[in-house]
């Protein structure tokens, strides 16, 4: 029952190669060439396993393997498929390789489950194509509506039904899953941190997940001469944007515990050189294990944001993203840890300081989920790394666990 290493290394590997930056680490922006390369990939490997493969109204691929009790709810095991701009190959990827490789060991061992097991690759979790994230899991948990996605655009203005059309995936599907089909979810995520590495342990069961905004926020001012515009005539939007940011870092280490804020994306516009900016859009991202550490940042982010306002420069400010900390379930919690001991491996309890699709889905259905280490603990970038071997006790750890959760009750 041991997991294959060989094959986990190869699924790792072929999906390594659905990138728009090739030797620059993963970029899989979701419903692109590559999305459609990867997903044909996951959906061949599914069916191999003897899954029965269907994809929903965003494109989450599920592969099923029918339970006795034909109507029984599913036992769900998998993660995320599309990556960051010049990410790792494991953020993501690694859950549904993992995901794979139960189903492959459950194929295997002919194991015939009472509840039926089903293996799910997700869709932009990282919110690098749409913004805000955990798209996929929002929209399986009845988050989203089909109006709502529909106002969800791309850097080039393109909604996600038609990003999905081209492509040749349905939105007019159903997007939302009637929990009651659903009895638990498994997601193995890599670390992204360097605890486990540095502890030499294998497995973090993970007990809580940091609460987590997004806000978009867009300063206006007015465009102009870089040359002939006297410096006290302007309403320049990067160089207002700039002090606002310049701010941000002081706020989140006052509030302390943790909490931490983030300005990862900007757009400036017009974008020429010798041309006074005139519109700046930028991201803020607001993290911390306690919710009122967040709602505390953000109320001062927007106090900030609103200082600059002026006659000649505006501001906004969208959330795009909310999702309160999370605890995941105590009882998948005891399983894992249970499953470890029996396997003899080794294993701490953690939290984690970055989203999964784990949080969302623990609205909707009991949610187990493990970390495994990665090298130096590093993460969104191209030197992500896991050990095949800390993979694999990953999947042994999920095979058995899934085992336990799909048997007869
Ligand atoms: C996903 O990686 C996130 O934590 O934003
Ligand atoms: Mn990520
Ligand atoms: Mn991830």
């Amino acid at each position: 029952m041991k997991a294959n290493q060989e094959r986990i290394e190869k699924h790792i590997k072929n999906l390594s190669h659905f990138t728009a930056t090739p030797n620059q680490g993963t970029t899989r922006l979701t419903y692109s060439e590559e999305d459609l390369q990867a997903r044909t990939y996951i959906k061949e490997q599914m069916k191999a396993y003897g899954l029965e493969v269907r994809e929903d109204g965003l494109g989450n691929i599920f592969g099923r393997l029918e339970g006795e009790k034909k109507d029984g709810p599913s036992v769900i095991v998998g993660s995320h498929f599309d990556s960051v701009p010049n990410g790792g190959d494991y953020d993501g990827p690694a859950g549904v390789v993992a995901g794979l490789e139960v189903a492959a060991l459950f194929q295997e061992n002919r194991v015939k489950p009472a509840y039926p097991l089903e293996i799910i690759a997700m869709v932009e979790e990282e919110g690098s194509r749409f913004g805000g994230g955990l798209m996929g899991s929002r929209g399986i948990a009845g988050y989203l509506q089909k109006d709502a996605i529909q106002q969800m655009k791309d850097k080039d203005g393109i909604s996600v039904p038609e990003a999905m059309k081209k492509i040749g995936l349905d939105p007019s599907l159903e997007m939302k899953r009637n929990p009651e089909t659903i009895k638990a979810f498994l997601e193995m995520h890599i670390e992204q941190g360097p605890v486990l590495e540095e502890e030499q342990i294998s497995i973090g069961v993970v007990e809580s997940i940091v609460g987590l905004t997004q806000l978009e926020v867009t300063i206006t001012g007015k465009a102009g001469h870089a040359g002939t515009t006297p410096m006290d005539r302007r309403s320049d939007a990067l160089v207002t944007a700039a002090n606002i940011i310049a701010k941000l870092p002081q706020i989140a280490i006052e509030e302390g515990e943790g909490t931490v804020a983030t300005v990862g994306r900007h757009e400036v516009f017009p974008n020429g050189a010798n041309v006074i900016p005139d519109k700046v859009v930028f991201s803020v991202d607001i993290r911390s294990s306690k919710e009122i550490h967040v709602k505390n940042v953000v109320q001062k982010v927007k106090d900030v944001i609103n200082s600059y306002e002026m006659d000649n420069i505006q501001t906004t400010v969208e959330q795009s993203l909310y999702m309160q900390p999370k605890e995941l379930n105590k009882e998948i919690r005891s399983l894992l840890k249970d499953s470890c001991e029996q396997l003899d491996i080794s294993y701490l309890t953690m939290n984690s300081g970055a989203g999964h699709d784990a949080m969302v889905l623990s609205d909707i259905t009991d949610v187990g989920l493990i970390f495994v280490p990665s090298k130096e603990g590093l993460s969104h970038c191209p030197e992500e790394w896991t050990a095949i071997h800390e993979l694999a006790a990953g999947v042994e750890v999920l095979y058995e666990t899934t085992l336990k959760l799909t048997e007869e009750s």
